[in-house]
């Protein structure tokens, strides 16, 4: 290779290796490779080279230019790592911060409804004894609603649930009603699946009732245990223990007092100590009801296809505005449905802090 063939290749080794960055590789091939770079002068210049010397200076200047050629790739493939490097280097997402709060008065500025975050808590700890959550229909038949759970067409208790009855009938010729419980669930489920069954069935219900302390759209939660050998004892301890970790007092005294409903044999309502008075919860003396509870009736049972000699189990009904409303001090219900900010604002449950089980269970 002559000497000046020789200078442009050190020379340009030098100027590759200086390259800092894709931009200035790009500056080093147009001063060579370039349409008036130094190299394309050279191949310009061939045809002033006596003719004896021209073959080979051609065939030395088009080796030099794809040594070049291929010295640019190498160094372009090695930038272009360096650079996709030093991106994935500062766009890198430490994945171990804890999150940011949401800043206040921006539209991520959001909150858990209270009814959403006792619906979480209450899987929460229903879930940790086994219980699944089902769901049903708003609008149901009335033999789901009444018939099934042993509640005959003339029976005081359709009346006093002001049931909502819908135009028309279903495929079966049922009456359409607006769930006024969510005891439906229990026939849905015992019809759906084989026992053992432990399920708990959160959900909107209706009555036709509008006060300080009624809506005509309300949630209930039902939970429902069946299997074999299963007694009060096995209800008792489910619900004290249930009770104790909703409200988070660990020695809440809890009461099982004597009650009806058609569903259930024997019945019992469950109170909880309080303090008429301040309305704390635990001590006080007084006793306020809660929930409506028994062992599932064997009319029920049957209803269902399942035998009541082999197959036992408990069923309770709550309503999910009451036990919100006693945790928090809520002294009315209606601004659960009145979209009121400040009052969102003030019992929103963080959404960053999920429902969990510190209380125990
Ligand atoms: N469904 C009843 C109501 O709305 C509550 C209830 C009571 C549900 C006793 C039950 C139960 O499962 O066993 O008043």
């Amino acid at each position: 290779m002559s000497d000046d063939l020789q200078l442009l290749r050190t020379e340009t080794e030098a100027a590759l290796a200086a390259a800092a960055d894709l931009r200035a590789l790009d500056a080093v091939r147009v001063a060579v490779l370039g349409k008036s770079g130094s190299l394309s002068g050279l191949l310009k210049g061939l045809g002033q080279v006596p003719a004896e010397q021209r073959k080979e200076r051609g065939a030395a200047l088009n080796r030099l230019k794809a040594e070049i050629e291929a010295l640019l790739e190498v160094r372009r493939s090695a930038l272009e790592e360096a650079e996709l490097d030093a991106r994935l280097k500062a766009e890198r997402v430490d994945v171990t911060l804890p999150p940011r709060p949401f800043a206040p008065g921006t539209a991520a500025d959001g909150g858990i409804h209270p009814i959403s975050r006792t619906i979480e808590e209450l899987t929460a700890i229903f879930g940790a004894m086994g219980f699944r959550v089902v769901e049903g229909p708003d609008i149901e038949s009335d033999w789901h609603n009444f018939g099934a759970l042993n509640i005959p067409d003339h029976h005081p208790a359709r009346q006093d649930h002001d049931t909502f009855y819908m135009p028309g009938t279903d495929p079966n010729g049922h009456r359409r009603v607006l769930r006024t419980q969510t005891s439906p669930l229990q026939i849905r489920t015992m019809l759906a699946e084989p026992p053992p069954i432990r399920i708990i069935a959160p959900g909107r219900t209706y009555r036709a009732d509008h006060d300080a302390t009624h809506s005509p759209m309300f949630h209930q939660v039902e939970g429902l245990v069946i299997d074999r050998g299963i007694t009060l004892g096995h209800l008792k301890g489910c619900l004290v223990d249930f009770l104790r970790a909703f409200f988070g007092i660990a020695d809440l005294p809890v009461r099982f007092r004597a009650s009806y409903f058609p569903f259930t044999e024997p019945s019992m309502e469950v109170d909880i100590g309080w303090n008429r008075r301040t309305g704390e919860l635990g001590g006080g003396g007084d006793w306020l009801e809660i929930l409506g509870s028994g062992m599932v009736h064997p009319k029920v049972l049957a209803n269902c296809g399942l035998d009541p000699r082999e197959w036992q189990g408990f069923a309770f009904g709550m309503g999910i505005e009451r036990i919100t409303m006693l945790k928090h001090g809520m002294p009315d219900l209606r601004p659960f449905y009145e979209c009121d900010l400040r009052w969102l604002k003030h019992y929103a449950a963080d959404p960053l802090a999920p429902a969990s089980l510190h209380e125990g269970v």
